[in-house]
C-alpha cells in the first residue's frame, strides 16, 4: 500500500527539538521550541489549574460525550476572557464560540469555514510568520499570500511598509493578523498602530483573521487584547482564533477556540454550523479535558485570581530575561546593538545574528535556536543566561 511513500523531513521546529533531545552534550541549551520553562527548566503546571482539574475530576460523573461545540462554561468565559464583557455583551447573537483542539484547531475549522463560504479565498499572513500557518491553512484549501510585516534592518516592524502592503490587498479578503506577541518576531504593533490598521482594514474591507495564543505574554491579559476588541468593536465580521496551551500550561490537552463575530446573527449562526460540520468531518468533537479544566477555573473567581497572579509572575519573568539577556549581549559584545531584544513581546523573539552563527552556536556549544534566529525567550534562564551571553558574543565577535 505505502511503497511508493518516502518518509518525510521532520517538521523544522520538532524535528529539531529531537536532534537536541539526542544530543549528548550535557551543557546542551534548547532556545528553539515554543513552551514556557520555569528557572529549573521545568514547563509546571498552573496551581490554580492544578486545583481546577481535582476539583473538576472529583465532581466528574461521567465520561460520555460533551456538548459538540464544547464545554458551555468554556465557551463563556473564553470569549469574555478575549473580548472584554462589555462587548460580549454588545454583540450578543452576532459572536459565536466553538472549541477546538487548540489554537491549531482553531485555525485549521476557522480555514474549512472560510473555503466553505468562499472556494478561493486568500488569506493574507506577515512575512515572516509562524511557519505552520502554511500547512495548517493550505491544507484547507486556502491561498496563502504575504504582507510586509518586519525589518530585518530596524529589528522591529515595518509600519508604513505593512500598511502600504495591506493597503494593496484586494477588497474581502482576508489578513491573519497575530493578535499579540508575534510569532516568531516578538516584534508587535502599539495601540496607535493597531488603530491605524483597523481603519485601514475598515476602508479597504478586509476581514481580520487574528491569531491569539500568547493573551497574557505581552503587556498583559487586557493589554494584549487591544487589537482584537478594537477590530470586533468596529468591523463587521472578526475571526478569531485562541489557543490556551500557553497562558493556561494545558499544552497537551489541546485547548483552543474559534470565534466568530458577523454582522447578524443569522450569519454568525450559519458559521457556527460550519465549524461544527467541519469538525465533523475531520475528528467530530473536541478533546474534553483542556476545555472544562479552563471552564471550570475561570468560572471560580478565586482560581481566576490565582492564576492570573501565577501569569504575571511568568510575564515579569519572561520580560526580565529579555532585558538581562538584552543587557548582557551589549556589554559583552559591540556589533550588534541588541535593545531591540529588550522591547519584544512574549515567547520568542528573532536574534537576528548571521546564520553561520546560529549553526556555529549548535555544533560548538549545543545553543539550539531556529535558523531563522529566533529564540524562545523561556529557554532563557537565571542560569544559563551567563553562559548563553557569552556564547553568542564569542561566536558574533568571532564572525
Ligand atoms: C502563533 C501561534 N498560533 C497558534 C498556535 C497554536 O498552538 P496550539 O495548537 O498548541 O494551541 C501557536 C503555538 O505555538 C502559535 O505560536
Amino acid at each position: 500500500m505505502f511503497e511508493q511513500l518516502k518518509t518525510l523531513p521532520a517538521d523544522p521546529i520538532l524535528g529539531l527539538n529531537q536532534t537536541f533531545q539526542q544530543d549528548a552534550n550535557p551543557d546542551k541549551i534548547n532556545l528553539s521550541v515554543g513552551v514556557y520553562q520555569n528557572a529549573k527548566g521545568a514547563t509546571p503546571i498552573f496551581t490554580a489549574v492544578k486545583s481546577a482539574e481535582q476539583q473538576l475530576l472529583e465532581a466528574q460523573t461521567t465520561k460520555a460525550y460533551a456538548p459538540q461545540a464544547g464545554d458551555p462554561a468554556f465557551l463563556k468565559h473564553i470569549t469574555a476572557l478575549m473580548l472584554g464583557d462589555e462587548l460580549v455583551e454588545s454583540l450578543g447573537e452576532r459572536v459565536a464560540t466553538v472549541m477546538t483542539p487548540g489554537g491549531c484547531g482553531a485555525l485549521r475549522m476557522t480555514a474549512e469555514l472560510l473555503v466553505q463560504s468562499r472556494e478561493k479565498a486568500t488569506v493574507w499572513v506577515s512575512s515572516p510568520t509562524w511557519a505552520n500557518h502554511f500547512p495548517l491553512l493550505q491544507s484547507a484549501g486556502l491561498t496563502l499570500k504575504t504582507y510586509d510585516y518586519y525589518s530585518a534592518e530596524t529589528r522591529g516592524v515595518d509600519f508604513s511598509a505593512m500598511l502600504e502592503s495591506i493597503g494593496a490587498i484586494p477588497k474581502g479578503d482576508i489578513v491573519l493578523l497575530h493578535g499579540c506577541c508575534h510569532n516568531p518576531t516578538g516584534a508587535d504593533l502599539t495601540q496607535d498602530q493597531w488603530d491605524s490598521l483597523i481603519d485601514l482594514m475598515q476602508e479597504r474591507e478586509l476581514i481580520p483573521f487574528i491569531d491569539v495564543a500568547y493573551q497574557g505574554f505581552g503587556d498583559g491579559l487586557e493589554q494584549d487584547a487591544y487589537g482584537l476588541r478594537l477590530a470586533a468593536k468596529k468591523l463587521p465580521t472578526v475571526l478569531v482564533a485562541s489557543s490556551c496551551s500557553k497562558n493556561f500550561g494545558v499544552y497537551r490537552e489541546r485547548t483552543g477556540a474559534a470565534i466568530v463575530i458577523t454582522n447578524s446573527a443569522e450569519q454568525t449562526a450559519a458559521a457556527k454550523s460550519h465549524i461544527l460540520s467541519a469538525a465533523r468531518r475531520c475528528y467530530s468533537m473536541s478533546p474534553s479535558h483542556g476545555g472544562a479544566v479552563v471552564g471550570h477555573l475561570l468560572a471560580s473567581p478565586e482560581l481566576t485570581l490565582e492564576w492570573k497572579e501565577e501569569l504575571e509572575f511568568v510575564r515579569k519573568r519572561m520580560n526580565k530575561l529579555r532585558l538581562d539577556l538584552a543587557e548582557g549581549l551589549n556589554q559583552a559584545q559591540n556589533k550588534i546593538d541588541f535593545g531591540f531584544v529588550a522591547e519584544s513581546k512574549g515567547m520568542f523573539c528573532y536574534l537576528g545574528i548571521p546564520q553561520q552563527d546560529v549553526l556555529t552556536l549548535r555544533s560548538e556549544f549545543a545553543i539550539y535556536l531556529l535558523e531563522s534566529t529566533r529564540i524562545n525567550v523561556a529557554g532563557l534562564s537565571e542560569q544559563n543566561l551567563p553562559i548563553i551571553i557569552e556564547r553568542v558574543a564569542d561566536v558574533i565577535t568571532r564572525s
